[in-house]
């Protein structure tokens, strides 16, 4: 097999990969509203990375999202929390969809990955 045909095998296996990502309804692309909600809506009290160590988040006490309390709790806890709110975190169901706030836990689950 010659060069150039390895390289056109490449190139459509890139446009095979990019199909498949945007029929599948690229589930990263739902991550990254996630984290584009997340930044907008939750990081003044809970930092960029989730950690609360902002001057908001350490006065309210928040932990810190990636920790395993947090992480240890189930999806639909996470979602219940964010919509309905709890002591000083405000409620969300008003301002954020369903689907919203699942990225937002799926959001949630990365930064306990990269801790
Ligand atoms: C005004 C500040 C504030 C904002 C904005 C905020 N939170 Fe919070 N959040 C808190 C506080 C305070 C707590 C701790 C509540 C408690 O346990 O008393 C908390 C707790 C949480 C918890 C539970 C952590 C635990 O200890 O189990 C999650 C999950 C969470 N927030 C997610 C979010 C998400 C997602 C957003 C954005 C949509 C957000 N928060 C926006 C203040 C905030």
């Amino acid at each position: 097999m010659g060069n150039r045909s390895l390289r056109s095998m490449l190139g459509a296996s890139a446009i095979l990969a990019v199909l498949t990502f945007v029929l599948q309804g690229s589930p990263l692309a739902a991550a990254g509203e996630g984290e584009a909600l997340f930044k907008t809506k939750c990081a003044a009290c809970h930092g960029p990375d989730g950690a609360g160590q902002t001057p908001v988040g350490k006065n309210m006490k928040i932990r810190d999202l990636r920790s395993d309390e947090v992480q240890k709790q189930s999806d639909t806890e996470l979602s219940e929390l964010i919509a309905k709110g709890k002591n000083k975190m405000p409620p969300f169901e008003k301002s954020l969809k369903p689907d919203q706030i699942k990225d937002l836990v799926a959001h949630i689950r990365d930064l306990g990955k990269k801790k």
